[in-house]
């Protein structure tokens, strides 16, 4: 029996959810661990899933050391449940979980022993909840599109706006169709998470025609940084507690977006499992259509686009988008590379400049051209622009045949003044005309 098949005569399929953001640091984990705990706390049966690659990872974040991982698994040295971390509540926690990636390089018998135990173990449980890594690695990607519901956290960090819309816009590219929530993370308040949201979406309404969920917010908090330092989550905290009533709050938002959300038949290992026999294909697996170098060239300027719109005071962003694409412009500098470049200078609004900032500009521009070709020397024998001139050419018209001329100067005496040879060069000249 195949996991597919398996899947179908199981009557429950827990909720899955991923929580993920492009970035790093802003507080996967974080929210992960206290939305697993809180609901946890609610009497239901929750299982994390632990992707993080990073050291800042959930076990670490609730004080336990894993002795085996999904790694272990993989090898065939124990079995999934010997990996389970049983923590508060009973929250259990899978360590490793990113291996399961690499179930797409074992054999196929392989693979599916470990999908079968995971898709076993997952229907023990009401909620999957699986902590992503930062950044666009493939796990993570498929992590987001294992999971019924992906909750993005973002910070009101520019970047991690910038971050989380490059996120969005590969899982989009790679055939990802439903409608990701945002969480707004370390926010001061909710006015400032609502606009941080709302940067967001219009961003992703103009240039992915998208539109987002909103989680809502949780506050920066000094006593949930505190809880990661002392392994003690404020979903611990009576409920009383505002730090812990955040989560309350969060899984509530939660239970009812996946309300409005279909069921899945199929859990994160059927997932998997589809992935894994299409191996073969990845390449074309949820990937965009081929698309002309035009096309993804322009898509890319429109995403840069995007995101430097975003993020119009940061200007570190400006700063490496600018170097880089310029560098990718003269990487091949023949005649066509430095004319983009001209009419790119050239078509920058240099009159809106300060007085100062021309100067500056103006002085840096003429210390990069002087860089480039320096300007000739007053001597002319070290100007390369010596090199360039003219064979010289015998004046015949004024010094007659050449080998006269050869014959009058070797008689001349060795002591001759400079003066002397010319007038006697002259008087040769008269004589011979
Ligand atoms: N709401 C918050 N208020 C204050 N500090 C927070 C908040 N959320 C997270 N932090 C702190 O930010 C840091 C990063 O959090 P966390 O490890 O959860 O982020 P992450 O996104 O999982 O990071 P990584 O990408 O490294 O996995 C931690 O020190 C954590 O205590
Ligand atoms: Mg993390």
């Amino acid at each position: 029996m195949t996991v597919k098949e398996s899947q179908k005569h199981k009557l429950h399929q827990p909720r899955t959810i991923a929580i993920t953001g492009g970035k790093g640091g802003v507080g996967k984990t974080s929210v992960a661990l206290n939305l697993a705990l809180t609901l946890s706390r609610q009497n239901k049966r929750v299982l994390l899933l632990d992707g993080d690659t990073d050291l800042a990872n959930v076990s670490i974040m609730v004080g336990l050391y894993p002795q085996k991982t999904l790694a272990n698994v993989m090898a065939g040295e124990c079995h999934l449940e010997d990996t389970l971390l049983t923590t508060d509540y009973g929250l259990h926690i899978v360590p490793g979980a990113s291996g399961v990636q690499e179930c797409m390089d074992m054999s196929p018998a392989d693979s599916l022993r470990i999908l079968r135990a995971l898709s076993q173990l997952e229907s023990r449980y009401d909620y999957v909840i699986t902590d992503t890594a930062a950044g666009l690695q493939a796990p993570s990607l498929h992590m987001i599109a294992a999971a019924e519901l992906a909750c993005v956290v973002v910070t009101p960090d520019p970047a991690s706006l910038t971050d989380a819309f490059s996120l969005i816009k590969v899982i989009k590219r790679r055939g990802y169709r439903r409608v990701p929530s945002i969480l707004v993370n370390m926010a001061q308040g909710a006015s400032q998470a609502r606009s941080v949201f709302q940067r967001l979406d219009s961003a992703a309404q103009r240039h992915l025609g998208m539109s987002f969920h909103y989680m809502g917010g949780i506050w920066r908090d000094e006593t949930l940084r505190q809880s990661v330092i002392n392994q003690k989550p404020v979903a611990l905290l009576p409920v009383s507690d505002p730090s812990c009533r955040q989560f309350y709050t969060l899984a509530d938002m939660v239970n009812v977006r996946l309300s409005q959300l279909p069921q899945r038949k199929a859990g994160i290992a059927a997932y998997w499992h589809n992935v894994t026999r299409r191996q073969s294909n990845e390449e074309k697996v949820g990937l965009p259509q081929p698309v002309s170098a035009r096309d993804r060239c322009l898509n890319a300027v429109g995403e840069l686009e995007a995101a430097l719109t975003q993020a119009p005071d940061n200007a570190m962003l400006r700063y490496e988008a600018f170097t880089r694409l310029f560098a990718l412009l003269g990487g091949e500098l023949d005649s066509d590379a430095v004319e983009i470049i001209q009419t790119g200078l050239g078509s920058m609004a240099w009159e809106k400049l300060g007085r100062e900032h021309k100067e500056n500009l103006a002085a840096h521009l003429r210390h990069l051209a002087d860089e480039i070709a320096p300007e000739r020397t007053k001597d002319p024998l070290s100007s390369p622009a010596h090199a360039a001139l003219p064979e010289p050419v015998y004046d015949k018209i004024s010094f007659g045949e050449q080998d006269r001329l050869l014959r009058v100067l070797k008689e001349q005496p060795a002591d001759i003044s400079l003066d002397q040879l010319l007038r006697s060069l002259a008087g040769n000249d008269r004589s011979q005309s």
